[in-house]
């Protein structure tokens, strides 16, 4: 896997670096299989290929990700296009360490750097690590949907 080592000091020993164009795709895709979730290829793809199509991850001490963030512009809420976050995850194995909130620090920076006036995200009602970490991260819900099932 090809990563660029950012200027930023090692967390708790992990390391932030910017995942190659190259490899987005692939970190992406284990990154799902990791979390269990899937979307799907050619959606995977079109993003990618956005020019503001970002992948940060937080490096282990043998070089591999560890935590990952993928952003890309998305389309906002109120017409504006906004930095959108299309996926955070941690492995199982290194969560509750801050790498989450230091990979959402990375998309502040990344959304100023890029001129964004907000960054937005959708999020799973029951996910509460994930809600929890956005809404201390200064994220507020700006749309609920709802679901009942109903037949077989
Ligand atoms: C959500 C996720 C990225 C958080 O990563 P993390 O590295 O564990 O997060 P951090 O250690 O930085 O924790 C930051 C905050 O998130 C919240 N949080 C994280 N895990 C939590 C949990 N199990 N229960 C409640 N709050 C939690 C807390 O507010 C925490 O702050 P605190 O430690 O000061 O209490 C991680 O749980 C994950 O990868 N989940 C699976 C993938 C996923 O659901 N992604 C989001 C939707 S696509």
């Amino acid at each position: 896997m090809d990563y660029r080592l950012l200027d930023l000091p090692a967390r708790r020993g992990f390391r932030m670096a910017e995942v190659a164009p190259a490899c987005c795709e692939q970190v992406v895709l284990e990154a799902y299989r990791h979390i269990q979730r899937s979307l799907e290829l050619g959606r995977i793809r079109q993003v990618i290929s956005h020019p503001s199509n970002k992948v940060y991850a937080a490096l282990d001490n043998h070089g591999e990700w560890a935590g990952m963030i993928w952003l890309c512009e998305g389309e906002g809420s109120y017409g504006r296009p906004v930095g959108f976050i299309y996926l955070i995850a941690v492995k199982a194995e290194f969560r509750r360490k801050g790498l989450g909130r230091w990979l959402m620090e990375m998309a502040d920076r990344w959304a100023g750097e890029q001129g964004y006036h907000a960054i937005e995200l959708n999020v799973d009602g029951p996910n509460s690590p994930a809600r929890h970490l956005y809404q201390t991260h200064g994220f507020q819900e700006v749309r609920v949907r709802m679901r009942k099932s109903v037949g077989l």
